[in-house]
């Protein structure tokens, strides 16, 4: 689980759940178990995600996968146990037990059947099958927007945000997630495995369904700033909320 965890990833999704409950007006005390949890979820994702029975691949942040490290098993357990850690830090967390209970759902649709592990089923179905750009969008909506989308909505909540703007946030981080898949599309087609810490190119010799082979390395390019721009109109209103715009700019520009 350190292995995984604690291997230098960019933690882009518990920024996020910190920036937007610093939106919100919230404390460090009342966001770092949301934080924490998400990176934990997403940790787990990406050692179950790197399986023989899934992508198969063999290096992670610079390192070797956490199967090829420690074999199949223990990399299935360690992310059962990521997953389950994740809920145990949210639920300890020191915030009034009635929004404690509804941050655990919004987690829990985020990283279930109506979120990531949806997206991964539909991402392996897509495998070798033309590109179709609604299928695509909804394979990248639930894979990875969700969690993005769920990081920002805890950050709201973390801080006892109102419901209109706990969706502004929600709003954001799900756009922005969506551009930041297209862009780890793009990074695989046009990167270095120095850059991103992992193979590139996988996904064209997996033949999955991405936006570099539906629209292009220029349209995609073009698709991920439209993406990028959406997320920055769901900010109008919301307060405080430069660094979450020049996070959203910053995704855009990232080489890993
Ligand atoms: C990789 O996510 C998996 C995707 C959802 C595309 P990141 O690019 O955020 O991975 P780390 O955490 O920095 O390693
Ligand atoms: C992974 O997407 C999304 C997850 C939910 C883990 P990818 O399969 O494109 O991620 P990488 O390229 O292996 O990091
Ligand atoms: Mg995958
Ligand atoms: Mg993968
Ligand atoms: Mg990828």
């Amino acid at each position: 689980m350190r292995y995984s965890a604690l291997a230098g990833g960019k933690r882009l999704r518990p920024i996020l759940v910190w920036l937007a409950g610093e939106a919100a007006g919230a404390s460090e005390p009342q966001v770092l178990p949301a934080a924490c949890a998400v990176e934990l979820v997403h940790a787990y994702s990406l050692i179950h995600d790197d399986l023989p029975a899934m992508d198969d691949d063999d290096f992670r942040r610079g390192k070797p996968t956490c199967h090829r490290a420690f074999g199949e098993a223990i990399a299935i357990l360690a992310g059962d146990a990521l997953l389950t850690r994740a809920f145990d830090l949210l639920a300890s967390a020191p915030l009034p037990p009635d929004r404690i209970a509804a941050m655990i759902v919004v987690l829990a649709r985020a990283a279930g059947t109506d979120g990531m592990v949806g997206g991964q089923v539909s991402d392996l179905e897509a495998e070798g099958r033309p590109p179709d750009e609604k299928m695509l969008e909804r394979i990248h909506r639930l894979k990875t927007a969700a969690l993005f989308g769920a990081s920002a909505e805890l950050g709201a909540w973390a801080a006892g945000a109102d419901e209109k703007m706990r969706s502004a946030l929600h709003r954001f981080g799900e756009e922005l997630g969506l551009a930041f898949q297209i862009l780890d599309d793009l990074l695989d087609e046009t990167g270095t495995s120095e850059e991103t810490g992992k193979r590139v190119r996988k996904d064209r010799d997996r033949r999955k369904m991405t936006y570099p082979a539906l629209l292009g390395v220029s349209g995609s390019r073009a698709r991920a700033a439209e993406c990028t721009e959406r997320a920055k109109r769901a900010l109008d209103g919301v307060p405080h909320s430069d660094e979450l715009g020049r996070f959203g700019s910053f995704l855009l520009e990232r080489r890993s």
